[in-house]
Parts: structure tokens; sequence; C-alpha cells
């Protein structure tokens, strides 16, 4: 198995607050996102500080698309995004439209999703799925478990590159040892620490330790 990436998801609700978590942890990661929080509040400026910040390092616009697809992606890329995501219930031709314009596209799974939809975003090229246990989700009560364990795997043997996150902590990596996850993405198990920097490499690290 490929060792995952570590993605660092910039939640934070001001521009200001986001570099200094990127400032911080951004040597450390694999991946920098501007937070769906953080484009909301900050719109594409947000995506154009981070790309300036790290020319090399793959940037993604965390916009949960669900309409004007070809629109949203092209001022993405425009502002230095080699990614964005879209919502799992966007329709297919925002899609298509979306991935017309911008290096690769995620779509991102949140409630009512269907294997045979799954099929379809693969078979109009669409290759990043991220799995999703939402921030709201898990503090109504719900966990991580064998029903999300089940669906990875699938999906991972569909053919996706499957990033997994929400809530992520370093010790709950290894419940997804058996699992070729392409990419871990954590908000503010990285951002809310301390130091992020050292969080950061204590992901890094467990990523290695299972995955090495
Ligand atoms: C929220 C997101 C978050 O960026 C992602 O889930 C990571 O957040 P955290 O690790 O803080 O739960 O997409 O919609």
């Amino acid at each position: 198995m490929a060792l995952p990436n570590l993605q660092i998801a910039l939640d934070n609700s001001s521009l200001s607050e986001a570099l200094k978590s990127i400032s911080l942890a951004g040597p450390v990661v694999d991946i920098v996102e501007a937070g769906t929080i953080l484009c909301l509040q900050s719109g594409m400026e947000a995506v154009r500080c981070l790309r300036a910040l790290y020319p090399e390092k793959i940037i993604v616009a965390d916009t949960k698309c669900a309409d004007a697809g070809g629109t949203v992606a092209q001022n993405c890329r425009e502002a230095g995004a080699d990614w964005m995501t879209v919502i799992c219930c966007a329709t297919l031709p925002t899609m298509k439209a979306a991935l017309k314009e911008i290096e690769e596209l995620q779509v991102e799974l949140y409630g009512d999703w269907t294997f045979q939809q799954a099929q379809q975003w693969l078979n109009a090229g669409i290759t990043q799925a991220i799995y999703h246990q939402s921030r709201d989700a898990l503090l109504a009560g719900e966990t991580w478990g064998k029903k999300d364990l089940e669906k990875l795997r699938k999906l991972i043997e569909m053919g996706f590159k499957v990033s997994v996150t929400g809530g992520l902590t370093k010790d709950s990596l290894a419940l997804f040892k058996e699992l070729d996850v392409y990419t871990f993405i954590t908000g503010r198990g990285i951002t809310g620490a301390a130091d992020p920097n050292l969080a950061a490499k204590e992901f890094k690290a467990e990523i290695q330790r299972i995955w090495g």
C-alpha cells in the first residue's frame, strides 16, 4: 500500500488565523486545503494566499460546490487551486462542467449517496472521493466504525482515490490500517493543537508507522 498523504484543512473563520496555522504546519503537510468555512469567509483570496505561500504544494479549494460547477472551478483554478470539491448531491452535469476546468475534482460524500452514483462519477472521469464524518454528525454522537470501513473498502476497490476526514486524531488513524487510504484530511487535529507543527509531525509519524 502507498503511504497516505496528510492534508491540512484550514477551516478558520478568518484568513489571518488560517495563515497563522499554515505558517506553523505548512512545511510538514503534503496538501493544503482552503476549507469550506474559510472559502465562505474569505473567498478565493484565501486560495491566492496559499498558492503564493506554497507554489509547489497541491492546493485544494473545499467549495463543496453544488451548482455552477464550471464557473466555480474556473474561479478556483484562476486563484491557484489544483483541486476542488463538489458535494455528492450535485448533478452529473455540474460535476462534468467542473472537471473540465480543474485538474482534479473530489466528490464529498455526505448523507445519502449510492454506489450506483459513485460508478457514474467514475464513468465521468472523477477519480477522487472524500469519505466524510461531518462535524455536525460527530457532535450528534456519530463515531467512526465498521460500517465506514466497509464503504471505504468498496470505494477503493471501485478504483477511487479515497480521502478520509472528520474529527480525525492521530490515534484514530489505526482504525484504517487495512485500507489503501489516499489522504487523511485533518483540520482541528492540527490547527487546534497547542503546537500545530508538532501535531502535523505526529500525524505524519503515525502514517509512516502504520503504512510505511
Ligand atoms: C468540514 C470539512 C473539514 O475540513 C474536514 O472534515 C476536516 O475537519 P476536522 O478534522 O476539523 O473535523 O470538510 O466540512
